[in-house]
């Protein structure tokens, strides 16, 4: 009977190894270090950088298969959620494991509801921002700052301790992000309306002007609410890696949270969007698209909004998004470079190289025609990633505290500097020959 295990040999001694291969085909990295090539020796160490190719925790929050395009959320298909539910109660999901029933779903409501309002110094705190600071900026300090602000928060192995933050964060991202909106308009801050629905409440917050109450349109609220759906997770992406990596040294989760929030502005993650709408716009008409093809074939751009890690198929979300678009111009009129877009996928879609590399949009490329479409700047379409992202951060930090196999995350290195050398006193020193990877250039 075949053994789930791995025999290596290895030929600089001629000794076998028996290696077990565990539950979902892994096999432990630490099992290399008994393979030595001598009794001094320090043993085999896996070199995997950006973590291509390993897996740092086992979860249950999100399923990726990136080869047939499927996303499910605690099991449930992501066009399901997307479809039939809302974001409050798939934060739920994604927190809690399971959808709530009537009962617990009003509860929960109620209890992210009661966490919308934010301490007045944190308002203070965010008019010391200059006028044209980047929202995504202001959120990262902001969600950093409010780490001194809940002391108890340190108490991260207390759950009703780290069940109040999940609900003070979910309750309070989207509080923060309009203040940042509001902030970059020079516009006065609206204060939450716990009358309206979460994703309600958000647009009153960036919208509402001299009107007694704001009332959202409700195709745009909920156009946006599925936004939020689609991106409230997604399982170890580079955000949600820094939540776990800043997590496991046991900080309190706003500084954790500010850490993936870091991760997620950068241009290859969720700046992406703010990117690939900046790119659609360069580009500017259909009959200048092979001018960029043929830049991104040289190698000299990336095609912003494409390709990903894992999916090497058409991105469930892009699939979903294209079609909400449509939904979302009703009311706002259509962005024309939702017609750049599809001709630009088309084009890639049926080229060599992007079919070799198995390059198709992701997430992003449609998201940001449809922020511009309602009126939101580039600038905010980072910050309106993250909202939703709060829930799936935290559900990948609670289940990090709570594993027994996790530790504060330290990396290995493969040391490639100089070996031992003597200090010389600076009159006898020679110029310094800086070599072209050397560090200290950047000094
Ligand atoms: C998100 O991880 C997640 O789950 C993230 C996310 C989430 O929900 O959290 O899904 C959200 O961040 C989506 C991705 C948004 N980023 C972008 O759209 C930026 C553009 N995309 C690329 O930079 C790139 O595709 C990445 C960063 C997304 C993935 O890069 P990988 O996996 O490291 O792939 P790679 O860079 O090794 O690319 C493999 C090949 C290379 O060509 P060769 O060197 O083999 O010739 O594909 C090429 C790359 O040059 N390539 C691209 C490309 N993406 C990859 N070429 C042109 N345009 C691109 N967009």
């Amino acid at each position: 009977m075949a053994k789930n295990t791995l025999t290596v040999t290895d030929n600089r001694t001629g000794k076998t190894y028996e290696i077990p291969i565990e539950e979902g085909g892994v096999v432990r990295a630490a099992a290399f270090r008994d393979i030595k090539n001598g009794a001094d020796d320090f043993g085999l160490m896996t070199y995997d950088p950006a973590l291509f190719n390993t897996a740092v925790c086992r979860s249950r929050v999100t399923f990726i298969d990136g080869d047939r395009g499927i996303l499910r959320y605690r099991g449930y298909p992501i066009e399901q959620l997307a479809e039939e539910s809302n974001f409050l109660e798939t934060a739920y999901l994604i927190v809690k494991g399971e959808l709530p029933d009537q009962k617990h779903f009003r509860t929960w409501q109620h209890n992210i509801k009661i966490h919308t309002m934010v301490h007045e110094n944190i308002k203070r705190f965010m008019e010391g921002f200059r006028h044209d600071a980047h929202p995504m900026g202001m959120l990262l300090g902001t969600v950093g700052a409010m780490s001194t602000f809940y002391p108890d928060a340190k108490n991260i192995f207390d759950l009703e301790s780290r069940r109040l933050q999940t609900r003070r964060l979910i309750g309070k991202m989207p509080t923060v992000a309009a203040f940042a909106y509001r902030h970059s308009r020079g516009l006065p801050y609206v204060y939450p309306d716990n009358d309206l629905s979460y994703t309600g409440n958000f647009l009153s917050m960036l919208f509402k002007m001299t009107e007694l109450q704001y009332k959202p349109n409700p195709v745009l609220e909920h156009a946006l609410d599925v936004l939020f759906i689609l991106h409230a997770d997604h399982e170890q992406n580079c955000s949600a890696n820094a939540m776990r990596s800043v997590g496991s040294s046991s900080p309190d989760p706003y500084a954790a949270t500010a850490a993936a929030i870091a991760a997620l502005y950068g241009p290859l993650h969720g700046g992406a969007n703010e990117a690939a709408i900046n790119m659609l716009m360069e580009v500017g008409s259909k009959d200048r698209i092979p001018a960029l093809i043929k830049e991104v074939k040289a190698g000299e751009k990336k095609l912003n909004g494409f390709g990903h890690r894992v999916y090497k198929n058409y991105d469930p979300r892009a699939k979903i998004l294209k079609k909400l678009a449509y939904d979302v111009f009703e009311v706002t009129g259509r962005n024309p470079l939702i017609d750049i877009a599809i001709e630009l996928e088309r084009i890639a879609l049926e080229d060599e190289y992007f079919i070799k590399r198995k390059l198709y949009p992701n997430v992003d490329f449609y998201s940001g025609i449809i922020y511009q479409a309602m009126g939101f700047p580039m600038t905010m379409f980072p910050v309106l990633f993250a909202i939703p992202r709060t829930a799936g951060w935290l559900a990948q930090w609670a289940e990090m505290v709570r594993d027994p196999e996790q530790k504060i995350t330290r990396p290995r290195q493969v040391y490639i500097g100089e070996s031992e050398r003597q200090w010389m006193p600076i009159e006898k020193r020679a110029e310094p020959t800086m070599r072209e990877d050397a560090v200290s250039e950047a000094i």
